[in-house]
């Protein structure tokens, strides 16, 4: 009886599919493959992490390999500010940071952290995706060796605090509320009534439980994904502003791409935008029914009061013509 015989292609394929199965990665570092590492502070069930984890295989698969991307959650290449100046350093590849952080390299970033400045998530990626706008802004830190590949929305920021409801700015007389570490949103959360405090994400929650924060301002997927409704549950939506994050790249290290390699990457990229797009909207919906079951107070406010204390703001941060420009450009393109 003659043996069963495997050809060379079945052979090969049952090969590389035990050496997936293993873990064992297509190519080595030795021939030519890249990994990139990325630092998000997010964790592992934020819409972030998804989109970025399902980026990583098209572009592994889109390269063959030779270019591969393992994202470091939950902070754990360092806070944003931290991992924003290792990968302008090269230690590591690329970060998700939110837009203060840029804004602390270069003023004129300012105009996409301004409150009501966008007046829905389409809108705002219509202008963040449209080069005619940000073009020169994303290409604007090549000093810093950091090239800006474009942002995933954050939603709307509310506010939520340890003591009830904030329905109108009175009611945040006092409160010390944490905000990124942005000049102008500290600005920003004075004149809405409360007392900002600019803190790293990661040392919110603890922060909250301990007494040194009454409270903070964030998405209903942040509010979630951090358990900050364990320490605060009441959240006022304030809708004072929609937020962006950006994906920021080593601009030597993404050189090292072939142009066909670079092209898969920023198609992949951009399909990767448009898929965070879609999953935030469920991700808002489950986070908020997951915050109500758990007992968090939702609250309508004073929308109108906020927005009058926060008009003079827009005029005091466009200190720059440019970003002026981009603001008149923003504000131009809204529905
Ligand atoms: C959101 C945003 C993060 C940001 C965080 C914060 O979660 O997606 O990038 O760091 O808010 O408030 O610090």
């Amino acid at each position: 009886m003659s043996r069963p015989r495997i050809s060379l292609a079945t052979a090969l394929g049952t090969l590389l599919l035990v050496l997936a199965a293993c873990g064992v990665p297509a190519r080595t570092e030795a021939e030519g493959a890249t990994t990139l590492r990325l630092a998000l502070n997010q964790s592992e069930d934020h819409p972030s992490f998804v989109a970025l984890e399902n980026l990583a295989e098209r572009v592994s698969a889109r390269t063959q390999g030779r270019w591969n991307i393992d994202v470091y959650p939950n902070e754990n290449l360092g806070a944003q500010q931290e991992a924003l100046q290792l990968t302008s350093d090269g230690s590591i590849d690329l970060a998700v940071v939110s837009g203060p952080q840029l804004e602390n390299l270069n003023e004129d970033f300012v105009v996409f952290n301004l409150p009501n400045v966008f007046d829905s998530i389409e809108h705002q990626m219509e202008v963040i995706t449209d080069p005619a706008v940000v073009g020169e802004l994303y290409s604007s830190l090549q000093d810093r060796n950091l090239t800006v590949l474009g942002g995933f929305t954050q939603g709307a920021r509310n506010v939520y605090s340890v003591h009830g409801p904030v329905t109108t700015p009175a009611d945040l007389a006092g409160q010390k509320i944490r905000v990124q570490e942005s000049a102008v949103h500290a600005e920003m959360l004075d004149l809405m009534g409360g007392s900002a405090t600019p803190m790293a994400y990661g040392e919110v929650y603890t922060a909250l439980q301990s007494g040194v924060l009454d409270g903070a301002e964030n998405n209903e997927v942040s509010y979630v994904t951090q358990k900050h409704y364990e320490v605060a549950g009441d959240y006022s939506r304030t809708e004072h502003l929609i937020g962006i994050d950006y994906l920021v790249a080593n601009t030597g290290r993404m050189g090292r791409m072939s142009p066909a390699d670079r092209a898969a990457f920023d198609q992949e990229w951009a399909a990767a935008i448009a898929e965070f797009t879609a999953l935030w909207r469920s991700a808002t919906e489950e986070a908020t029914a997951e915050a109500r079951s758990q007992g968090v107070r939702f609250h309508e406010v004073d929308r109108g009061a906020f927005r009058a204390a926060l008009a003079p703001l827009t005029e005091r941060a466009l200190t720059t013509e440019r970003a002026r420009e981009v603001y008149a450009k923003t504000r131009a393109a809204a529905p």
